[in-house]
């Protein structure tokens, strides 16, 4: 599975509500890097293009929302993230663009791997070559 929309279970109660990620249950990898996205400027901001030779990604928009172009070079997606309680698996080689930050909105990224900026893939003629080699 190259990208998969995962329903998180909120645990609420007249406190508020809470969701948690734990490896091999509701998160497909043990987390090594967390990084959240805020404080976006403006409509037409575009943020990722890139995909990553190692990295796996689980997007979660904790406020507000988001849209997410996914691109597994075979097939091209574009999901809507605007609530808490549902994630966005990505694997690794997946080209993900994220636009139309709402101006509230922070978006929480779980990541497989440390940063390292020499497994990012920012160009996408390149990507395209990288993907039809690994079929
Ligand atoms: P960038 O990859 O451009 O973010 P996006 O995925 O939203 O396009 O990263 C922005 C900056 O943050 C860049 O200088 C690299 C740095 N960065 C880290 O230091 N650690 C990280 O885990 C990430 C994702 C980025």
């Amino acid at each position: 599975m190259k990208y998969q929309l995962i329903s998180l279970v909120s645990h609420g109660d007249e406190r508020g509500s809470l969701i948690s990620f734990e490896a091999g249950i509701n998160c497909p990898f043990d987390v090594k890097r967390c990084f959240y996205i805020y404080d976006t400027k403006g409509g037409n901001v575009i943020r990722g293009a890139h995909a990553n030779r190692r990295s796996k990604f689980l997007l979660v928009v904790i406020n507000g929302s988001c849209r997410v172009k996914i691109d597994t070079g075979t097939k091209i997606d574009d999901v809507l993230l605007n609530n808490p309680m549902t994630a966005l698996y990505l694997d690794k080689m997946v080209w993900k663009e994220m636009y139309e930050f709402s101006h509230n909105a922070v978006l929480m990224v779980l990541s497989n791997e440390l940063y390292d900026e020499t497994e990012y893939i920012r160009n996408y003629e390149e990507y395209k070559k990288e993907i039809s080699g690994n079929r």
